[in-house]
């Protein structure tokens, strides 16, 4: 999950990371009020957007009053940065900046450890930089299982190439944002600029930060972080009923268990709809290894909730849960539904207990229901279903 500037200042401040005061504002008016509790003088309207470049996009402009700040924000608020609309914007005390540096902390993958990037000339044009001169961007490892201590700190400043007169203050701020990083479950903390202010204070002026989410059940906090308003509400129904769903652009709605066996789902069924006017999958949704009736018939509410779904593949592989318990589960979950259930199912089951699980929904009859013995079949007429809906 990405946070928005404001929340990472929020977050900075909770580790002892220098930050200036900042207001969340979404009207003129309530960045105009913003202003003045700073003090009037200068601050600075910074549009909120999970993105990069608000600068250059005209979203991050210096006021000198109150007054200006509120026509700022009246600019910047409804701007489009990179196809984000920007709905908020933060009101930040004005910094005397003498310069600005870079840094930032990331998980490297590829590496298997974490890599932090630091450079003495930050700032908007970073990214040319690194394509540039990318000796000027000093890229140290990080050993997961040390982390940036005291030693590690002191070597990414001195790769940096910072002056003997800041090394010590800049390492200070970086042990901060490891707090930031380590203690947050973060994958990712970026300070761009960090800045050295004329009266010698070093700040984090902008921060961007991404959490774990696989870490959420040790930070009950985060789940505030969440922007519900921007979430789709078809994945923040599934997240709800713990499902693990992504919503994506098709008509054939997909409810598998395992997420290899969904992952071929959704590529069998986009080859198949090749033939029927190119229907793709709606969604990934891997019910798991129980696949009780409660769970299908949470799963078949998200999806029948998808106004693009026409027509629902389910792709149950019975391995140590029965194919009568899949079976059962199906035919529990319409009951449930009801009426909700109104578009056709196309149903794929094998392994354990096939026999007397297909057995079940034959007996079953529901009208909206076709068993299909194989993958491809069934993804062929799920798809074929979705077309004639269309
Ligand atoms: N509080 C502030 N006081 C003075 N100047 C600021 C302040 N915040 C930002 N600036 C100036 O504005 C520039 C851009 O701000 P910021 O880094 O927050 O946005 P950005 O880098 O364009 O956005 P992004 O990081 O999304 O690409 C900074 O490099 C800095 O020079
Ligand atoms: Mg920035």
């Amino acid at each position: 999950m990405d946070l928005y500037e404001y929340q990472a200042r929020d977050m900075f401040e909770k580790h002892g990371v220098p930050v200036l005061p900042g207001i969340v504002a979404t009207t003129p008016a309530e960045a105009r009020a913003a202003a003045e509790q700073l003090g009037g003088g200068v601050c600075v309207v910074k549009a909120q957007v999970k993105t990069g470049g608000r600068g250059k996009a005209g979203g991050v402009k210096l006021a000198r009053s109150p007054e200006e700040a509120e026509a700022h924000a009246a600019a910047i608020l409804g701007m489009d940065i990179k196809g984000h609309t920007v709905h908020r914007v933060m009101i930040a005390a004005g910094a005397a900046i003498a310069e600005e540096f870079y840094f930032s902390v990331l998980l490297d993958r590829a590496e298997r450890r974490y890599l932090a990037m630091c450079s003495v000339e930050g700032g908007m044009e970073i990214e040319q930089l690194a394509v540039e001169r990318p000796d000027a961007l000093a890229k140290v490892a990080v050993d997961p299982l040390v982390g940036i201590d005291a030693a590690k700190a002191a070597e990414i400043v001195d790769v940096a190439g910072f002056p003997e007169d800041l090394k010590a203050p800049v390492a200070d701020v970086i042990s901060r944002l490891w707090d930031v990083y380590k203690n947050e479950d973060a994958t990712l903390v970026e300070v761009n600029p960090l800045v050295r202010t004329e009266d010698g204070s070093i700040i984090a002026l902008d921060g961007k930060v991404t959490l774990d989410e696989n870490a959420e059940f040790r930070h009950e906090d985060h789940a505030a972080l969440e922007d519900k308003a921007a979430a789709n509400p078809l994945e923040a129904k599934a997240k709800h009923m713990n499902l693990n769903y992504v919503k994506l652009d098709g008509s054939v709605g997909i409810i598998g268990n395992g997420a290899g066996l969904v992952m071929s789902t959704l590529d069998v069924v986009a080859y198949a709809g090749e033939q029927f006017g190119g229907q793709k999958p709606a969604n990934f949704l891997d019910i798991g290894g129980g696949a009780s009736a409660e769970v299908m018939a949470n799963g078949l509410d998200v999806i029948l909730h998808d106004a693009q779904v026409k027509s629902v593949f389910v792709n149950v592989f019975g391995g140590i849960t029965s194919c009568v318990a899949v079976a059962d589960g199906i035919v529990g979950a319409l009951k449930a539904l009801g009426d909700e259930a109104s578009k056709p199912l196309v149903v794929r089951l094998d392994g354990n207990a096939v026999e007397e699980g297909r057995a079940i929904l034959a007996a079953a009859n529901h009208p909206l229901v076709t068993i299909v013995d194989t993958m491809d079949g069934a993804a062929a007429k799920a798809a074929e279903l979705a077309a004639a809906a269309s």
